[in-house]
């Protein structure tokens, strides 16, 4: 097992290793003095997992109530956010009890909001199950619900009391499922690691999952603590996701968020190079990369259409957009371009 610390306004530990879900009820005891813990999770985890949660949790002395919503992302709605505070408060969850989100991104970001808001605050643990979960959503406290208008609109910056990542549920994931993830551990190897981004050309899919999640922890942790509320170096986790979150509007999120943010990638990296920005080598390699773990490196919208959903991005400031900006693999910078040179942008990573 691996454990990375994070120091941000509050202090926690992320664990990564085979087969730590069993030993989920001490973890949790370690860390919060609950007498009831509440599992979150969704339709195609909980049956995979719940069991060996709940009796672990059981054993350990904890009484477990459980919410189980379905999967996919419509359910990180104002409806399933009401709902379950509804069912907290029905099964009288105190400020001192707990919330144990089990799934990927979707139950973490709802469950770490429900437990932001409710009472005005209580303890929750984040259990990451999917590859995306694992390497980005469960650290650094972001938590939201969508609007019918678009994505994490509503949310809080509420860091979890523990993340326990048990690489033994990246097993049961859809392939495509991981491949999602793996658009996000590319893009920490461009962002900050070389020598991260050459394990992953050289192992293709079959990268070693236990170390590969901890250097990404480690730089996601690096991040979040030198600027927690997301108004600096921050906004570099967001390589590849203005474009991508307008693929992903565009398409009326069929494509997914990972091959939305791969589609992203590709695109700043071949305008990178057009501007001279990136050299022509690197970016041919973050391209092969993407394409040899079956992530798509073109995007079928018109760089007019791209740009129109681009300026609805939540991260723009008046009339600049923080565009990030390949370099050189594991150097990326923020540009603030003006929204009126943003189509230009946009056109010549075509
Ligand atoms: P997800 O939670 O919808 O999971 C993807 C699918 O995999 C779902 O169908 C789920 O039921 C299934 N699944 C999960 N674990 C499984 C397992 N071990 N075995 C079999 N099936 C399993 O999606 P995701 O990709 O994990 O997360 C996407 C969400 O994360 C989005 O809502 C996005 O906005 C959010 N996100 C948040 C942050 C953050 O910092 N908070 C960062 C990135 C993404
Ligand atoms: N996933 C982006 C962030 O945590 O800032």
């Amino acid at each position: 097992m691996n454990i990375v610390k994070v120091n941000t306004s509050s202090h926690y530990e992320v664990k990564i290793g085979s087969g730590l879900l069993a030993s989920i009820g001490q973890e949790v005891a370690a860390v919060t003095k609950s007498k009831i813990t509440a599992i979150v999770s969704d339709t195609n985890v909980w049956p995979l997992y719940g069991d060996i949660v709940s009796n672990s949790l059981k054993n350990a002395g904890f009484a477990v109530v459980s919410y189980v919503f379905e999967a996919g992302e419509s359910s990180k709605s104002g409806t399933t956010y009401l709902d379950l505070l509804s069912f907290l408060a029905k099964e009288h969850i105190t400020r001192t009890d707990c919330i144990i989100a089990l799934g990927g991104g979707v139950v973490g970001d709802l469950s770490g909001f429900v437990a932001a808001t409710y009472l005005r605050g209580i303890p929750y643990v984040q259990v990451p199950t999917t590859l995306l979960a694992a390497v980005d959503s469960s650290v650094g406290g972001k938590t939201a619900i969508d609007l019918d208008c678009g994505k994490n609109l509503v949310g809080a910056f509420y860091q979890p009391k523990l993340v326990l990542c048990d690489t033994d549920t990246l097993n049961t994931l859809p392939k495509d499922v991981f491949q999602d993830g793996c658009a996000e551990v590319i893009k920490y190897g461009v962002l900050y690691d070389a020598a991260l981004f050459s394990h992953l050309q050289e192992k293709g899919l079959d990268f070693d999952r236990e170390s590969v999640i901890t250097r990404c922890v480690e730089l996601k942790r690096d991040t979040v603590t030198a600027d927690e509320f997301d108004t600096g170096c921050r906004m570099k986790l967001n390589l590849g996701h203005t474009i991508g979150h307008g693929i992903e509007l565009l398409s009326s999120y069929e494509i997914s968020h990972g091959k939305a943010v791969a589609a992203g990638m590709a695109l700043v990296s071949r305008a990178a190079q057009h501007y001279g920005l990136c050299s022509a080598e690197d970016t041919a390699a973050i391209i092969d990369t993407l394409t040899l773990f079956g992530l798509p490196t073109q995007v079928n919208y018109s760089p007019e259409m791209l740009y129109e959903s681009a300026l609805s991005d939540k991260k723009r400031a008046g009339n600049l957009v923080h565009l990030i900006v390949p370099r050189a693999i594991g150097n990326c910078e923020i540009r603030q371009t003006p929204t009126q040179e943003l189509e230009a942008f946009i056109k010549a990573g075509f």
